[in-house]
This record gives structure tokens, C-alpha cells and sequence, in this order.
């Protein structure tokens, strides 16, 4: 049964944000090289995929999401050879490499834009949304960028405004034109024959934007202090219907290579999340969940989300999930240490593809970082709001050295104050830690097919805990969670069993009968006994 699944479903991706993974030169910056050198230790984890944030040529005004050349490599990062070194070693550990492609918007300093706007004639001009003033003068309508202010920004030289749905360094590219649907279709042709095995397609519901130039709506549950990019509905910006061709334009791409993944960054309710599959499948593969992320922890919320998208997906809408990013506060901080391994289980046993963000498996905190020390330009534009994302950036803890590990130098992000205790080395060893926990759920759920790609069948939501079932191949497990800090007892009816793992990795083999008894902040695996 296993083999009628793609990769891309059995497997695990983890994340990697590349200026703090693992630097060798000293520099304080991770390096494609290094990236290299640790994928022993992601083997040994045993993740099946990585998906690494932008590593092209970039100005960073937008940590590498402001891309100056789609097909190199910056030479912070290394070096197409060393990419292409990443790509053979890994491939050949059985890890696939998925990289991210940023379609909406390309770096103010890519060639294409500085040919735009050299003048209203050049043959590039169309490339980007270039429009004339509102009859004020001011911008040619209210959109707002995500990252604070008006998306548009006035060209003194050609006398006309051009759109950026994120900084002003960051234009929109104009997908409504077809020679830059294929100048960037074409990108994607390069690194496929690299050998990538997919991409996460950045900010995909943006790529295409009102050709009417409507303003946007004013957002009703928007209150003064939110923040203010939200103060308008995106009605005319994000996910208009004719995105749905560009996706299709970018999966033939893919599908010209045999199983590759293409993965939709999309922060969008559900219902609306899946029309991103293809009215028959032939859009993304994933259109990114990110629900676990935006939910409320507790066990009504994350029940009910399970059950919505499970019952909502349909026939050839394969699941996924993910628990954090580069983008978000981690999971250890929006839940605490605790939660975080409960976490953990849920997300290494729901169905669907779990992606891992780095240095979630050893418990990483978001680090507070000093005004002075801010990278993330949204931590001073958007000020006062705790939205820099910087704190869910720093470097990997390896282990307890100066650098933990990562840096010889001084880190580009300050290092956590608790990385020597907090790191790789320190957890590799106990059989208790939280590393350990994910290696085991990653290992049972590569041995175990239920567990894999599976059935979900709910098995009910009794206060704080989510119950759920898997099954497979005759194999049947009970999944229990408790969401909350309180001993508890739940009786799921799902007959007796065993269980195979406890978060607090200390009850392997104890039988189940009837009650289930889960301490506080526990989640078990019980393999059920009796065929499915
Ligand atoms: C989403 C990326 O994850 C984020 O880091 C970036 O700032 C925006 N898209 C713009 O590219």
C-alpha cells in the first residue's frame, strides 16, 4: 500500500533557514557547504525532505525573499557548485531538496526591475505594475503592503507609481504578462534540471492582482493598534480566481519531471485553501495548512480544525501540516516546552505531510533581540506590534561551545541565552529529551505505514485531550493528546492495546485496557490490538 504513495505524502520535510543552520567560514552566516556537512545529523533524525529558504543572489532587504538573480546562488551562501554538491549528498542519503521560489515579487536591484524603470518605453516596463497617480496625486489605489504603508511607491524619474505588496524594495512582478510568466516558468526549468525536487512557492495567492484596480475594502474587525496591513480586506490583491492559472502554469512545469512537489504558500482559511488543489488535482500538491499555527491550542480548537479539514479535503487533496516557520513565533513559545512535545506527536501523527521548522526537535525558543541587533525590516516598520520575525530566526544550538556550534564569529542574530544547554549535542544522548522524542516519532512513523499514510478516523474530543485513530494494513493505533497541564482519563472505545510511545518517553510497552490514563501535557501511541 505504501508504494501507491508519493514521497512527498510518506515523508517528513524539515526546514532549513539557511543564515542559521551552520556556518564554517566564521562569517556569523550559515553556508550552502555547511548545510552539507549536517545532513548526517538529518539523516540520523530521519526526515525525508528539506526545504531551504532563499539562497540567491540578494540585497537581504527581505532576508533573501528579495531576489536580485533566480538562477545563482549568493555568494554568501556559496556557490552553484557547492548547491550542486548539497543536492548528490543529500540524494544520496535518501533526502530530497525542495527549494523556495519567490514568483510575486523580485529584488528592486534585479536586472529586470532597474530595465523597467529606466524608463516608461523599455520593453521591461510591463514587466512590473507600473500606474499613473490617483487624480490627487497620491497612489493609484488604497492596497496596503504587508509589511506597513501604501504598496505603492512613487518613481520621481518616470513620474509614475509602481506596486510592491511587500517593501518597496520588493516590486511585484506582472504575471498578466506572458513574457514573464515565461522568463519565470523558466526559472523553475533550471533548478528542476538541477535535480531539486520541488518548490515552496512564496506568497502564491499575491501572484495576481485586479486588473480593474479596485481598492480594497475597509476590514470591519479591524481596530485601531491591530496591525495596520490588516485594516483593509485583500479582496483585490490575494486570491483572485485567475491565480488558479498560474499555479496550473507552474505545476505542468513540474509535471514534465517525474515526482516532483510543489507546495503553495497560502495563509487562507480552508474552505478556501482548496480550490488550490485543482478542480482534478492539477494544481499544488500541498497547499500549505497552517492552521496549527493560527489555532488556538486547546482541544476543542485543534479537534475541530482536524476534523473540518479532514471532512473538507476532497478525494485527491492530500493533507499536510505545519507547526512553524520562519515567520511565526516557535511552538515552544506560543505553547511552552510542554505542549511543544505533544506538539510534536500531533504533528508526526496526523495524516497529511508534517514539515519541521529547524531547532523545533531540541525545543528553540524565540530569542529576544535588541533594537540595535534587528534584521527583519518589519521589526521597524510595523514597531511596537512583536511582529520582527527575527526572534524565530537565530542559529542553530548544536551544542554548548561559544558559537554553540553554529559560528566561530560573531552571529549574524544573537544566539539564545540558553544555548548551551538547549542544543543538539546535549539531547542526542538522553532518552528523554525532545530530540529523542522526535527521532522516535519520525522513526515509528517510517516503520509503520498507519502511521504514515494511513486512515484518520477521530475518536473524539473529551476535554482537553484530541483522540484519534490510524490504520492501515491491519495495523490500528490510538492516538491520545492531552492539551491541557491536568491528569486525565478518556475511555476512546477503540479497544485495548498497547503503548508504543509516551511524550515523557517512559511507558513503552504498558498495556491499555479500557481507561486511558494520560498525565498532564502526555501524549501516547497505543498500537490497538486486532486487525483494522
Ligand atoms: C513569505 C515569506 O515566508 C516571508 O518571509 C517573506 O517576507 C514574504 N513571503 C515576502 O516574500
Amino acid at each position: 500500500m505504501e508504494r501507491a504513495h508519493h514521497w512527498w505524502q510518506r515523508g517528513v520535510i524539515y526546514h532549513i533557514y539557511p543564515r542559521s543552520f551552520q556556518d564554517s567560514n566564521g562569517d556569523g552566516e550559515g553556508d550552502l557547504a555547511d548545510i552539507t556537512s549536517r545532513l548526517d545529523y538529518l539523516a540520523w533524525l530521519g526526515v525525508d525532505a528539506i526545504w531551504i529558504s532563499p539562497i540567491y543572489p540578494s540585497p537581504l532587504a527581505d532576508g533573501g525573499y528579495d531576489v536580485a538573480d533566480y538562477t545563482d546562488i549568493d555568494p554568501r551562501f556559496g556557490t552553484l557548485a557547492d548547491f550542486d554538491r548539497l543536492v548528490a549528498e543529500a540524494h544520496r542519503r535518501g533526502i530530497r531538496v525542495i527549494l523556495d521560489y519567490v514568483p510575486n515579487h523580485s529584488s528592486d536591484r534585479h536586472p529586470w526591475f532597474l530595465a523597467s524603470r529606466a524608463s516608461r518605453d523599455n520593453p521591461k516596463r510591463d514587466w512590473y505594475l507600473w500606474r499613473d497617480p490617483a487624480p490627487d496625486g497620491g497612489p493609484p489605489t488604497n492596497w496596503l503592503s504587508y509589511f506597513g504603508g501604501s504598496a505603492w511607491t512613487w518613481d520621481e524619474q518616470t513620474g509614475q507609481y509602481y506596486l510592491h505588496s511587500y517593501l518597496p524594495e520588493q516590486p511585484d512582478l506582472n504575471w498578466r504578462n506572458p513574457a514573464v510568466r515565461h522568463a519565470m516558468l523558466d526559472v523553475l526549468r533550471f533548478w528542476l534540471d538541477r535535480g531539486v525536487d520541488g518548490f515552496r512557492v512564496d506568497a502564491l495567492s499575491q501572484v495576481i492582482k485586479d486588473d480593474r484596480w479596485r481598492d480594497n475594502p475597509p476590514n470591519p474587525h479591524w481596530r485601531p493598534g491591530d496591525d495596520p496591513s490588516r485594516a483593509l480586506l485583500r479582496v483585490y490583491t490575494s486570491d483572485l480566481p485567475e491565480v488558479h492559472a498560474v499555479v496550473r502554469d507552474i505545476r505542468q512545469v513540474l509535471d514534465a519531471y517525474p515526482d516532483r512537489v510543489l507546495i503553495g504558500e497560502l495563509y487562507l482559511p480552508i474552505e478556501r485553501l482548496l480550490p488550490y488543489y485543482g478542480e482534478r488535482g492539477e494544481g499544488c500538491h500541498l497547499p500549505t495548512n497552517f492552521h496549527l499555527i493560527l489555532s488556538p491550542w486547546r482541544a476543542t480548537e485543534i479537534g475541530a480544525l482536524m476534523e473540518r479539514y479532514e471532512a473538507a479535503l476532497p478525494d485527491h487533496g492530500w493533507p499536510n501540516w505545519v507547526l512553524g516557520n520562519h515567520d511565526q513565533p516557535r511552538v515552544a513559545t506560543r505553547i511552552g516546552p510542554a505542549q511543544a512535545r505533544v506538539a510534536a506527536m500531533l504533528l508526526l501523527t496526523a495524516r497529511g505531510t508534517p514539515t519541521m521548522y529547524y531547532g523545533d526537535e531540541i525545543g528553540m525558543q524565540d530569542v529576544p533581540i535588541p533594537p540595535e541587533r534587528a534584521q527583519d525590516p518589519v521589526a521597524w516598520r510595523l514597531p511596537g506590534l512583536g511582529l520582527g520575525r527575527d526572534p524565530a530566526r537565530t542559529p542553530m544550538q548544536w551544542d554548548r561551545s561559544p558559537g554553540a556550534g553554529f559560528t566561530t564569529g560573531e552571529p549574524w542574530l544573537p544566539l539564545a541565552p540558553d544555548a548551551a544547554q538547549v542544543n543538539v549535542a546535549a539531547q542526542q544522548d538522553d532518552p528523554r529529551s525532545l530530540l529523542t522524542l522526535y527521532r522516535r516519532l519520525l522513526a515509528l512513523r517510517r516503520e509503520e505505514p498507519a502511521l504514515q499514510v494511513g486512515a484518520y478516523l477521530p475518536r473524539g474530543i473529551h476535554a482537553d485531550v484530541v483522540a484519534f485513530e490510524r490504520r492501515a494494513g491491519g495495523r490500528r493505533f490510538l492516538i491520545a493528546l492531552n492539551l491541557g497541564a491536568h491528569p486525565t482519563r478518556v475511555e476512546p472505545d477503540t479497544g485495548a492495546g498497547r503503548i508504543v510511545l509516551s511524550t515523557a518517553l517512559d511507558r513503552d510497552g504498558e498495556p491499555v485496557a479500557g481507561m486511558l490514563a494520560l498525565r498532564g501535557d502526555e501524549g501516547v501511541i497505543v498500537a490497538l490490538d486486532g486487525a483494522a
